[in-house]
């Protein structure tokens, strides 16, 4: 009999989690004014908000942070840092910040500009958030395929270099201070981007003279479906792929509460030394001193570690196809997915499943409380609230794409939870017909309104 896959982990730790009743989770989610960020933790059983900072760390993790150095300057943590930065993405000059957004905000600071263009794949929201907030816009130019849920293709997180060129050559050079390659492709569907694509985006945008920028919160994911799909690197180990994945960025923001499985921390890599430098300084002013950039030292050797680990093909062959395992469950139940299967999370197309429910009614927020009510899981809406108004008009943009992101934290749940997930989506899904109308807004933040957004139900 051919030995069944199985973790290459043993669980050491664990934390109680409690089944409630459908009565206390529809009066919890109503008094949650229907957003689900306002829930308790303990009103959820399955917890599939993010799989960001949620990750389960490592035992050698855990002996890190009992290493760490909090000294204010110059503390052995941040060399440890500085060298896995080095080693494993090969950027000689990092500042360490406390999550992806401050990378972003730091870095921003330095390159955007007021009536900038930042084309990218899908940029996610707190990316356009700070390119918004400078007053510039972003400009999508991920592949069509991208906006069919139904379309099979490998790379869906790839740039169309047409789409690109057009920016280009539309905008002058100053306008454009990047172009941001975002592995994987949160927005899109955890979709990655292949090498060959990366290699074209790298090259076009030196010849105009633009600087890449790597959005690489889930960089080792993006790295292990090369490995699996692209030609020419089965044989290769996730370390070389990331290596040369990197190779042809100028710098990148990180937010480490994914692919390095630490609970807080980000930071910024440059190949540039003035770059470094002129970024060092909103660093300083934003995060904090450039050898510790709002982490502590103890958070800092957790992330070099979890690095390490986060690159390693066993871990990712585990994190990835526990994906696809829920993936493929839902797709035996009907339920309609985005596919292929995303690397962190399984991608509900909420349009397929709700098809009579119109667009005003806030589609996948409507089946993110469903899915709560039917079985205590939290989804999060990737949809019409999520993609705000626009800066310009203040109309309610509604993208093509409404999806309940089903995000998988790391080393964290067992593939019983995903039987448990698959069924409460199914008995849902069993009863969509009955799901008539959905919810309008009560009150809204004018930037990334889908945090604190109050809802109630039509
Ligand atoms: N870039 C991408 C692609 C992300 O997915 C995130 C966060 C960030 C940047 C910002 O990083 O949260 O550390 O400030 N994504 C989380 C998510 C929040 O749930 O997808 P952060």
């Amino acid at each position: 009999m051919q030995l069944p896959y199985a973790e290459p982990f043993k669980i050491k730790m664990v934390e109680t989690i409690k089944q409630s009743t459908k009565e206390d989770r529809i009066q919890w989610i109503k008094d949650a004014k229907y957003n689900l960020f306002n829930l308790k933790s303990h009103q959820v059983f399955v917890d599939l908000l993010t799989d960001s900072g949620t990750g389960a760390m490592s035992d050698k993790q855990w002996s890190e942070l009992m290493l760490g150095d909090e000294s204010y300057a110059g503390a052995s943590s941040y060399y440890k840092m500085k060298d896995a930065i080095k080693r494993i993405l090969g950027f000689d000059y990092f500042l360490p910040t406390h999550q992806g957004r401050a990378a972003e905000n730091v870095l921003f600071s330095v390159l955007v500009k007021e009536g900038d263009i930042v084309p990218g794949n899908s940029h996610f929201d707190t990316t356009k958030g700070h390119i918004e907030f400078r007053k510039a816009t972003c400009n999508d130019c991920t592949i069509d395929e991208a906006f069919d849920t139904t379309i099979q293709h490998d790379f869906k997180g790839n740039i169309d270099l047409k789409k690109l060129e057009q920016v280009y050559q539309e905008n002058p050079k100053e306008k454009i201070p990047m172009v941001i390659v975002t592995v994987t492709c949160n927005s899109s569907g955890g979709q990655p981007v292949s090498m060959q694509n990366i290699k074209e985006v790298s090259a076009l945008s030196k010849k105009y003279g633009i600087k890449v920028v790597f959005d690489s919160a889930r960089f080792a994911e993006n790295a292990y479906f090369i490995k699996k799909r692209e030609p020419g690197y089965a044989d290769k180990t996730i370390k070389e792929i990331v290596a040369e994945m990197f190779s042809y960025a100028d710098a990148m923001t990180m937010s480490s509460k994914k692919d390095a499985i630490v609970n807080m921390g980000g930071f910024i890599g440059f190949k540039d030394e003035e770059l470094f430098k002129q970024a060092s300084v909103f660093g300083i002013i934003f995060e904090g001193f450039i050898t510790y950039g709002g982490m502590s030292g103890r958070d800092m050797n957790a992330l070099a570690q979890g690095l390490d680990e986060g690159t390693e093909f066993p871990f990712l062959e585990s994190r990835v196809e526990q994906v696809a395992y829920l993936g493929n469950k839902l797709k035996e139940y009907g339920v309609p997915i985005q596919e292929p299967i995303g690397g962190h999370a399984v991608f509900v197309d909420a349009k397929r499943f709700l098809p009579h429910l119109p667009k005003e009614d806030f589609v996948a927020q409507t089946l993110a409380i469903e899915l709560f009510i039917e079985g205590g899981v939290r989804g999060v809406e990737i949809g019409a609230i999520l993609a705000d108004r626009d800066p310009v008009t203040r109309e309610n943009r509604f993208p093509d794409l409404e999806l309940l992101r089903l995000a998988i934290p790391r080393r964290t749940y067992t593939n019983n939870h995903m039987d448990y997930i698959a069924a409460a989506l199914k008995n849902v899904y069993d009863r969509r017909e009955q799901i008539t109308s959905g919810v309008r807004i009560l009150e809204e933040a004018p930037i990334m309104r889908h945090f604190t957004v109050e809802l109630e139900r039509k």
